[in-house]
């Protein structure tokens, strides 16, 4: 096992005017399984690759341990991949496709059958090992991949997106394997995903990946509950963040967020935030998650949350089971919220909404920063 230091790495692909990694710097603690998340060509597996020597790194020094890897070859950086192709061998067993690297290394015998044996065991596919590739399902093909790695005995994990060829469920199943895994052998483990829910629930720690450029590092409940930015706070959860433009304004000393229809009262720690930071008169967004908004009777009577509630029309309801979101018009804007299925909220219907401010997050319109 080992940490892994980024230090100031810079990544510019030839011809392209915008570097495809752009100054990250980063230190993954030794056995942390840290997860990048981020969209679409943000950078995430152009980082993995120039850790795993397959891409040259245009600028600054990646360490693995205590040695900078940038000039060693891949093969000889103590790493193994798990990506999202599996790139079994189709004319391989089981069996060969994971001893087939430690082969390569010219293992004795009997090293290798004992290293896939408890790959085997601890991935449950000691029965598949006579298998051919194309006998399997993905679910069960990825297992092999990760089989693989783990035989290796690496330093680090690598991982880009392993479960994104999978079905909803296989993909919630074999989340759990790995983390199982992750806790079994505490490897550290650098882990691709573009999907949130990943990033939340695999993750000991996040990073959030815009344009090349870390937007936060933070763990889990840190990136949900406190997001650096706009950006931060849009990406991360289902349904994103509602957002509402206002202005800040001060009446007899209290804090004001008013829009074209409505005025809310901000709470004083808050309120005292903003004001030191010199905020009053500048245009905010107001950030609030549908489970932050309220509805129900007991909760609309709370005297602090009386002076911030709005009146708003159920346009879509959306059943997921467990939760119920009714995505609603106030007047504004469309605006989420969570309910209990039991509610027998219907479409077209009125309903008042409150939102608890303390809850609430404030980002500067310009910088996008969280300002409280
Ligand atoms: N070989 C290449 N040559 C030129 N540009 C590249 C090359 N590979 C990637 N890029 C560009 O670099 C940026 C980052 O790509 P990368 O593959 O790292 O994104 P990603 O975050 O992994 O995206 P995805 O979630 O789609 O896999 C993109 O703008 C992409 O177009
Ligand atoms: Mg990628």
């Amino acid at each position: 096992m080992s940490k892994v230091l980024f230090h100031h790495i810079y990544k510019r692909y030839a011809g392209e005017k915008r570097a495809a990694v752009n100054d990250f710097h980063l230190e993954v603690e030794d056995g942390e399984f840290l997860v990048l998340v981020g969209p679409s060509g943000c950078g995430k597996s152009t980082l993995l690759r120039m850790l795993a020597g397959l891409e040259d790194i245009t600028e600054g020094n990646i360490y693995i341990g205590d040695r900078i890897v940038n000039y060693i070859s891949s093969k000889d950086r103590n790493i193994a991949m798990v990506f999202q192709n599996y790139a079994l061998y189709p004319h391989m067993t089981v069996y060969e496709n994971i001893a087939f690297g430690l082969r390569l290394r010219k293992l004795p015998k009997a090293e290798i059958h004992e290293r896939v044996s408890r790959a085997a065991k601890i991935l449950e596919i000691e029965s598949q090992l006579p298998k051919l590739p194309k006998q399997m399902s993905g679910g069960q093909r990825q297992r092999v991949a990760l089989g693989r790695a783990i035989v290796r005995e690496p330093e680090v994990f690598l991982m880009d997106e392993p479960l994104s060829n999978l079905d909803a469920k296989l993909r919630v199943q074999m989340r759990e394997e790995i983390g199982k895994l992750y806790r079994r052998l505490r490897t550290t483990t650098v882990y691709v995903t573009h999907d949130q829910v990943e990033a939340l629930t695999m993750g000991t720690r996040i990073v959030v990946m815009k344009d090349g450029i870390i937007q936060q590092v933070a763990k889990p409940e840190e990136i949900y509950k406190r997001p650096a930015n706009l950006f931060v706070a849009g990406f991360i959860g289902s349904p994103p963040m509602n957002f509402v433009e206002g202005k800040l304004r001060l009446r007899e000393g209290q804090c004001l967020f008013e829009t074209r229809k409505h005025t809310l009262l901000i709470p004083e720690e808050k309120s005292t935030i903003l004001r030191d930071n010199g905020c009053i008169g500048k245009t905010v967004i107001l950030g609030i998650r549908a489970e932050n908004l309220l509805y129900r009777d007991e909760d609309l009577a709370r005297p602090e949350l009386l002076p911030n509630q709005f009146e708003a029309v159920v346009e879509i309801k959306e059943l997921l089971g467990s939760d119920t979101y009714l995505y609603t018009n106030n007047k504004e804007q469309r605006i989420v919220v969570r309910v209990d299925p039991h509610t027998a909220f219907e479409e077209g219907q009125s309903i008042r909404v409150a939102i608890d401010m303390q809850r609430a997050h404030f980002f500067d319109k310009v910088s996008e920063v969280l300002l409280c």
